[in-house]
């Protein structure tokens, strides 16, 4: 990390960042970990978890446009967080706590049941290597976390500029239990509340069309 982000993780995490018990890994949530929201945001309020927030453009901008909500930025690189705390202060937002930790183990252990009324996976990894493709966050064992992370009626984003990795969520998505589509057509329209980010931008320079989808959370 730069001085810069050494010094807001030091200044700004005891504010910010959540302390998650551990499991073996650095990364991890020890099971039985789990928080109260309303203890942890000091109110009871809709919660919106982003999975591998980044550089923190989109939650930041998100939470401080929406003070009555609560939000969660799940990430596991340090640097990019730090620049989500100092992001978040400059923007005077009190209503953001962030995890360093694997996203579903977050889901599983750190979250309770029905906690969340959005989840949002902005550009996660690709993985677009053939032989890497099995590394990737969403399959139908994360549909399954997700399902149980979200409330009744809770909507899950996606968004990615990989057509495969598109087809991929929208088919995992299509077959899992309890989750019906919230868009019609073959994509959800661009989500107003996703601020264009570097990946977004290197994409579409690319010439990648960029695919956003939505699925709501069923009995
Ligand atoms: C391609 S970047 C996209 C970042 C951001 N959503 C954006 O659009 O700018 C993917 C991010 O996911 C994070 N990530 C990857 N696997 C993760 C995991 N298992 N849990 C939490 N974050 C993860 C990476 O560290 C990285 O910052």
């Amino acid at each position: 990390m730069s001085e810069a982000q050494e010094r807001a993780w030091s200044e700004l995490a005891p504010r910010f960042v959540i302390a998650a018990p551990r499991d073996a890994a650095a990364t991890s949530i020890r099971p039985g970990a789990a928080i109260d929201p309303h203890q942890v945001w000091g109110r009871h309020a809709p919660l919106i978890a982003e999975i591998g927030s980044g550089q923190g453009h989109a939650i930041v901008h998100a939470a401080s446009g929406a003070p009555d909500t609560d939000f969660l930025a799940i990430e596991v690189f340090r640097a990019g967080l730090a620049r989500t705390m100092l992001d978040a202060e400059r923007a005077g937002v009190g209503n953001l706590r962030l995890v360093e930790a694997n996203a579903p183990e977050v889901l599983q252990h750190l979250l309770p049941a029905a906690s969340l009324d959005e989840l949002w996976v902005f550009f996660p990894d690709p993985w677009h290597k053939k032989k890497h493709t099995k590394r990737r966050l969403v399959t139908a064992e994360f549909a399954e976390t997700a399902r149980t992370a979200l409330r009744e009626r809770g909507i899950l984003r996606l968004a990615t500029d990989w057509q495969d990795y598109a087809l991929q969520m929208r088919d995992v998505l299509d077959e899992a239990d309890g989750f019906e589509r919230a868009f019609e057509g073959d994509w959800a329209p661009r989500f107003d509340g996703r601020v264009l980010t570097a990946f977004e931008r290197k994409g579409s320079r690319a010439g990648r069309d960029i695919r956003d989808l939505a699925y709501r959370r069923v009995a």
